[in-house]
Protein backbone atom coordinates (compact mmCIF):
# COMPACT_ATOMS: atom_id res chain seq x y z
CA UNK A 1 0.00 0.00 0.00
CA UNK A 2 1.38 3.35 -0.53
CA UNK A 3 0.19 6.95 0.69
CA UNK A 4 0.38 10.19 -1.44
CA UNK A 5 -0.66 13.59 -0.62
CA UNK A 6 -0.35 17.32 -1.53
CA UNK A 7 -1.51 20.92 -0.78
CA UNK A 8 -3.22 22.80 -3.40
CA UNK A 9 0.34 23.67 -4.99
CA UNK A 10 0.74 20.02 -6.01
CA UNK A 11 -2.96 18.82 -6.09
CA UNK A 12 -2.98 18.83 -10.38
CA UNK A 13 0.36 16.86 -10.20
CA UNK A 14 -0.69 14.49 -8.11
CA UNK A 15 -3.60 13.83 -9.71
CA UNK A 16 -1.16 12.45 -12.64
CA UNK A 17 0.48 10.35 -10.15
CA UNK A 18 -1.98 8.74 -8.82
CA UNK A 19 -3.04 7.70 -13.21
CA UNK A 20 0.29 6.43 -13.46
CA UNK A 21 0.19 4.34 -10.31
CA UNK A 22 -3.22 3.14 -11.02
CA UNK A 23 -1.87 1.74 -14.82
CA UNK A 24 0.71 -0.26 -12.56
CA UNK A 25 -1.98 -1.94 -10.51
CA UNK A 26 -0.57 0.12 -7.27
CA UNK A 27 -2.66 0.43 -4.84
CA UNK A 28 -2.65 4.24 -3.04
CA UNK A 29 -4.24 5.60 -0.55
CA UNK A 30 -4.66 9.82 -1.04
CA UNK A 31 -4.45 11.45 2.05
CA UNK A 32 -5.77 14.65 0.73
CA UNK A 33 -5.81 17.35 -0.04
CA UNK A 34 -8.92 17.31 -2.19
CA UNK A 35 -9.69 20.75 -3.51
CA UNK A 36 -7.48 23.63 -4.46
CA UNK A 37 -8.31 25.73 -1.60
CA UNK A 38 -5.30 27.12 0.56
CA UNK A 39 -4.14 24.65 3.23
CA UNK A 40 -0.85 24.06 5.16
CA UNK A 41 1.61 21.40 3.66
CA UNK A 42 2.74 20.13 7.37
CA UNK A 43 -0.93 18.92 7.78
CA UNK A 44 -0.41 16.99 4.73
CA UNK A 45 3.06 15.80 4.67
CA UNK A 46 2.99 14.62 8.25
CA UNK A 47 0.35 12.19 7.42
CA UNK A 48 2.19 10.41 4.89
CA UNK A 49 4.99 10.78 7.28
CA UNK A 50 3.50 9.33 9.82
CA UNK A 51 2.63 6.64 8.13
CA UNK A 52 5.67 5.59 5.93
CA UNK A 53 7.14 5.50 9.47
CA UNK A 54 5.11 3.51 11.48
CA UNK A 55 5.19 0.45 8.47
CA UNK A 56 1.40 0.89 7.60
CA UNK A 57 2.18 2.15 4.33
CA UNK A 58 5.29 0.71 2.07
CA UNK A 59 6.05 4.18 0.06
CA UNK A 60 4.78 7.72 0.01
CA UNK A 61 4.43 10.13 -2.12
CA UNK A 62 4.18 13.99 -1.34
CA UNK A 63 3.79 16.75 -3.50
CA UNK A 64 3.76 20.70 -2.58
CA UNK A 65 4.25 23.69 -5.09
CA UNK A 66 8.21 23.44 -4.53
CA UNK A 67 8.49 20.16 -3.12
CA UNK A 68 10.70 21.87 -0.16
CA UNK A 69 7.98 22.06 2.47
CA UNK A 70 6.50 18.63 1.96
CA UNK A 71 10.33 17.43 2.15
CA UNK A 72 10.96 19.06 5.20
CA UNK A 73 8.08 17.49 7.36
CA UNK A 74 8.82 14.08 6.29
CA UNK A 75 12.10 13.76 7.19
CA UNK A 76 10.93 14.23 10.68
CA UNK A 77 9.55 11.09 11.29
CA UNK A 78 11.91 7.90 12.35
CA UNK A 79 12.55 5.47 9.51
CA UNK A 80 11.41 7.67 6.63
CA UNK A 81 13.88 8.95 3.92
CA UNK A 82 12.03 11.37 1.87
CA UNK A 83 13.83 12.69 -1.04
CA UNK A 84 12.67 15.84 -3.05
CA UNK A 85 14.01 15.04 -6.91
CA UNK A 86 13.73 17.38 -9.45
CA UNK A 87 15.07 15.11 -12.31
CA UNK A 88 14.74 12.29 -13.72
CA UNK A 89 18.55 11.33 -12.40
CA UNK A 90 17.90 12.18 -9.03
CA UNK A 91 14.77 10.34 -9.02
CA UNK A 92 16.75 6.81 -9.83
CA UNK A 93 19.57 7.93 -7.34
CA UNK A 94 16.82 8.59 -4.62
CA UNK A 95 15.90 4.62 -4.75
CA UNK A 96 19.34 3.37 -5.85
CA UNK A 97 21.69 5.15 -3.26
CA UNK A 98 19.31 6.70 -0.86
CA UNK A 99 16.38 3.88 -0.85
CA UNK A 100 14.09 6.89 -0.43
CA UNK A 101 11.19 5.91 1.14
CA UNK A 102 8.97 8.82 0.17
CA UNK A 103 9.47 10.80 -3.19
CA UNK A 104 8.76 13.88 -2.94
CA UNK A 105 7.99 16.33 -6.45
CA UNK A 106 7.05 19.63 -6.53
CA UNK A 107 3.98 20.87 -9.03
CA UNK A 108 4.94 24.70 -9.52
CA UNK A 109 8.40 22.82 -10.68
CA UNK A 110 7.43 19.88 -12.97
CA UNK A 111 5.79 19.49 -16.44
CA UNK A 112 3.55 15.81 -16.11
CA UNK A 113 5.26 14.16 -18.50
CA UNK A 114 9.03 14.57 -16.42
CA UNK A 115 7.38 13.86 -13.22
CA UNK A 116 5.82 10.49 -14.35
CA UNK A 117 8.98 9.47 -15.44
CA UNK A 118 10.50 10.19 -12.07
CA UNK A 119 7.72 7.93 -10.33
CA UNK A 120 8.50 5.84 -12.94
CA UNK A 121 12.69 5.60 -12.70
CA UNK A 122 12.39 5.48 -8.77
CA UNK A 123 9.32 2.79 -8.65
CA UNK A 124 11.92 0.65 -11.33
CA UNK A 125 15.31 1.41 -9.56
CA UNK A 126 16.62 -1.12 -7.20
CA UNK A 127 18.33 -0.08 -3.90
CA UNK A 128 22.02 -1.14 -4.12
CA UNK A 129 23.19 -1.87 -1.06
CA UNK A 130 26.21 -2.48 0.12
CA UNK A 131 28.32 0.75 1.01
CA UNK A 132 25.11 2.60 0.34
CA UNK A 133 23.54 0.32 2.98
CA UNK A 134 26.15 1.17 5.31
CA UNK A 135 25.42 4.89 4.98
CA UNK A 136 21.70 4.08 5.64
CA UNK A 137 23.05 2.32 8.60
CA UNK A 138 24.80 5.71 10.48
CA UNK A 139 21.47 7.74 9.76
CA UNK A 140 19.54 4.90 11.66
CA UNK A 141 21.96 5.08 14.07
CA UNK A 142 21.65 9.06 14.56
CA UNK A 143 17.94 8.53 14.77
CA UNK A 144 18.39 6.20 18.00
CA UNK A 145 21.27 8.67 19.40
CA UNK A 146 18.99 11.64 18.69
CA UNK A 147 15.60 9.61 20.57
CA UNK A 148 13.97 9.83 17.36
CA UNK A 149 13.13 5.95 17.60
C1 LIG B 1 2.21 27.01 -0.99
O1 LIG B 1 2.00 28.28 -1.54
C2 LIG B 1 3.69 26.63 -1.07
O2 LIG B 1 4.41 27.38 -0.15
C3 LIG B 1 3.87 25.15 -0.85
O3 LIG B 1 3.15 24.46 -1.80
C4 LIG B 1 5.29 24.62 -0.95
O4 LIG B 1 5.92 25.05 -2.10
C5 LIG B 1 6.11 24.77 0.25
O5 LIG B 1 7.26 24.34 0.34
Amino acid sequence: MFVIASDHGGLELKEEIKKLLAERGIQVEDLGTNNGDSVDYPDFGQQVGRRVSEGSAEKGILVCGTGIGMSIVANKFPHVRAALATDVFMATMAKEHNNANILVLGGRVLETPVARQMVAAWLDTEFAGGRHQNRLDKIAALESELKLQ
